[in-house]
C-alpha cells in the first residue's frame, strides 16, 4: 500500500467508526447472504464477535504503516481462524462482505480511490491470513 492509500483508509474508518454497529450488523447479512455455508461457523448471537472484530480492525487500520505490528496480529488471527474452520476459499466473499457494508455506511460515500485502497489493505491482511492457513485438500 502506498502512503496515500494507507491515510485514505485511515481516514475514512475514522468518518465511519461512529456508525460501526451498522457496519458489522451490515457487514455479517451481506457475508451470510453471499456465502450462507459459513454461517454455522459463527455463533448464534452475534454481539460479542462484533465487538471484537471492530476492535482488531481499529487496531490493524491504525498500524497499516508498521508491517511487524500487522505481521504479529495477524498471524495470531489466522492460527485461531484454523481452529473456526476458515478456509481460502472464503475470504473473497469476506473482502467484498466488507467494501458492500464500507459503500452502505460510509457517511458522504466511499469514493473509488477509497474502495481501492480499502481492497488493497484488506488483500494485505487477507494474503497474511491465507499463508498461515493449512493447504485446501482439492
Ligand atoms: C482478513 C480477514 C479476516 C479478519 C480480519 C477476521 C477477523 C476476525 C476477528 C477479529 C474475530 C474475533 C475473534 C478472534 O480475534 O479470534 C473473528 C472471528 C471469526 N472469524 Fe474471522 N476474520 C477474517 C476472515 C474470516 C474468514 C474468511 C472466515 C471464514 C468463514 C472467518 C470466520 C470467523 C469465525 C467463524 C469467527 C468466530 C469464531 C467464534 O465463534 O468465536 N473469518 N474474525
Amino acid at each position: 500500500m502506498t502512503p496515500e492509500q494507507i491515510k485514505l483508509v485511515q481516514e475514512s474508518f475514522d468518518r465511519v467508526f461512529p456508525v460501526k454497529d451498522d457496519l458489522s450488523a451490515t457487514f455479517y447479512a451481506e457475508l451470510f447472504r453471499v456465502a450462507p455455508a459459513v454461517r454455522p461457523l459463527f455463533a448464534e448471537d452475534m454481539t460479542m464477535q462484533r465487538l471484537k472484530l471492530s476492535d482488531t480492525l481499529s487496531y490493524v487500520i491504525r498500524n497499516l504503516d508498521r508491517p511487524e505490528v500487522i505481521e504479529e496480529t495477524v498471524v495470531g488471527l489466522a492460527r485461531r481462524h484454523v481452529k473456526y474452520g476458515a478456509k481460502p476459499d472464503h475470504f473473497a466473499a469476506v473482502g467484498m462482505a466488507l467494501v458492500h457494508a464500507l459503500q452502505t455506511h460510509m457517511p458522504g460515500g466511499l469514493d473509488e480511490h477509497s474502495a481501492d485502497a480499502w481492497l488493497n489493505a484488506y488483500s494485505l491482511v487477507s494474503d497474511m491470513m491465507i499463508a498461515e492457513l493449512p493447504t485446501q485438500a482439492a
